[in-house]
């Protein structure tokens, strides 16, 4: 069926699929192992709110009938929740689907886009898929270099992708630098600022983007709860956008994108906030256990703002990924970040964190 390859758009054609982490129940079954922790994934070891599962199980008695396509409980909660007004506020199957929305919106073929590397790879995907012509930007000392992301700015550039935290490395830009950035470039650039980690940062230079929507400018700020908030599987995002940029965006929008489980379940989820608050200590705690492992090991990292380290195991991190795997611990090469030494582990709970330490002193220390 050779001419399916050739039908196919063009754009198509170069798109590479997501490679996700390794789901737990495939390392069970393909090595026999029972007891699998998964630090790929930059999930949350808590797991979901209790109050979360509450509303989503009352959610599932419903589910003969098509969800609300408006959102408007979540929309109103999320309102209230961050002082924002409704129209400012996009919900979506992930943040994911509200990017692929940005995308779909506003970019025509040939248009062009700006994001870094290494950096989260849906921002690659969504703009091969729109035919886009990308500017990628090396980090720099494992961060943004927002100088450089402007140099690449044209008449035609429509997006601009700024994951922070930066997955994978947990670096942040940071204030003042941002909003000059954000000032300084001309009329009709979006930028897109990708939070999906921004309730375990504790820099307190950490841009306020929600501000600068406020204020009206050229952003778009994406948040989820996948991560702190512990809902990954029922996939559920949200974004703010000055309110004629978000009724642009909507308009590509399928209706009843986002489940009624997943709204019932977020809308309680954004209450519990001793939940969040349990999940951001446990990474906190984690990490300096984390840090304190890999300065013993020689090991270098990055520090991170997130919920994951990215660090050098100094040997090829796929056959560290192997190894792991047959202790039962599923990790994230740092090969599709194009740095093959590197690996991006997830912060868990003290007990799986220790596992993964002593999992990695036999790994390496046995050479
Ligand atoms: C930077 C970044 N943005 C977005 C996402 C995806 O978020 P969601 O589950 O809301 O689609 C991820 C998931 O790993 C991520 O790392």
């Amino acid at each position: 069926m050779a001419i399916w390859d050739e039908r196919v758009r063009k754009c198509v054609q170069r798109l590479k699929p997501y490679i996700p982490g390794k789901p737990i129940e495939e390392v069970q079954r393909e090595l026999g192992l029972s007891d699998v922790i998964k630090l790929a994934s930059n999930e949350n070891p808590l797991g979901p709110s209790p109050k979360a599962v509450e509303a989503a199980m009352r959610a599932l008695s419903h589910v003969h009938l098509y969800p609300d396509d408006s959102c408007y409980r979540l929309k109103k909660a999320i309102a209230e929740h961050y002082c924002m007004p409704e129209d400012c506020i996009l919900i979506g199957r992930g943040s994911d689907e509200i990017l692929l929305h940005a995308a779909l919106a506003f970019i025509e073929p040939g248009d062009e886009v700006i994001y870094a590397h290494p950096s989260f790879v849906m921002y690659s995907f969504v703009s091969t898929l729109m035919d886009a012509k990308e500017h990628v930007v090396p980090l720099k000392d494992f961060t943004h270099d927002l100088d450089a992301m402007a140099e690449c700015v044209t008449e035609r550039t429509k997006l601009i992708f700024i994951s922070n935290p930066n997955n994978p490395t947990g670096t942040i830009v940071k204030e003042p630098n941002v909003r000059c950035f954000v000032e300084s470039l001309p009329n009709g650039v979006l930028v897109i600022f990708d939070e999906a980690y921004r309730e375990y940062v504790d820099d307190e230079a950490f841009p306020n983007t929600l501000d600068y929507v406020r204020d009206g400018l050229s952003v778009l700020t994406l948040r989820t709860f996948s991560k702190a908030y512990g809902l990954a599987g029922l996939r559920i995002g949200y974004g703010f956008a000055p309110p004629c940029i978000a009724e642009l965006i909507s308009r590509v929008r399928e209706p009843f994108n986002v489940s009624s489980i997943a709204q019932a379940a977020a809308e309680a989820a954004l209450q519990d906030k001793e939940h969040v608050e349990r999940s951001r200590e446990l990474v906190i705690e984690g990490k300096n256990m984390l840090y304190r492992a890999f300065d013993e090991l020689g090991l270098k990292y990055v520090p991170t703002q997130a919920n994951f380290i990215f660090v050098d195991l100094g040997i090829d991190s796929r056959e560290a990924f192997n190894q792991l795997l047959r202790c039962g611990i599923i990790i994230r090469t740092g090969e599709i970040f194009g740095m093959p030494t590197w690996a991006r582990i997830t912060i868990g709970k003290p007990e799986e964190n220790e596992r993964l330490v002593e999992a990695l002193k036999k790994i390496l220390l046995c050479r």
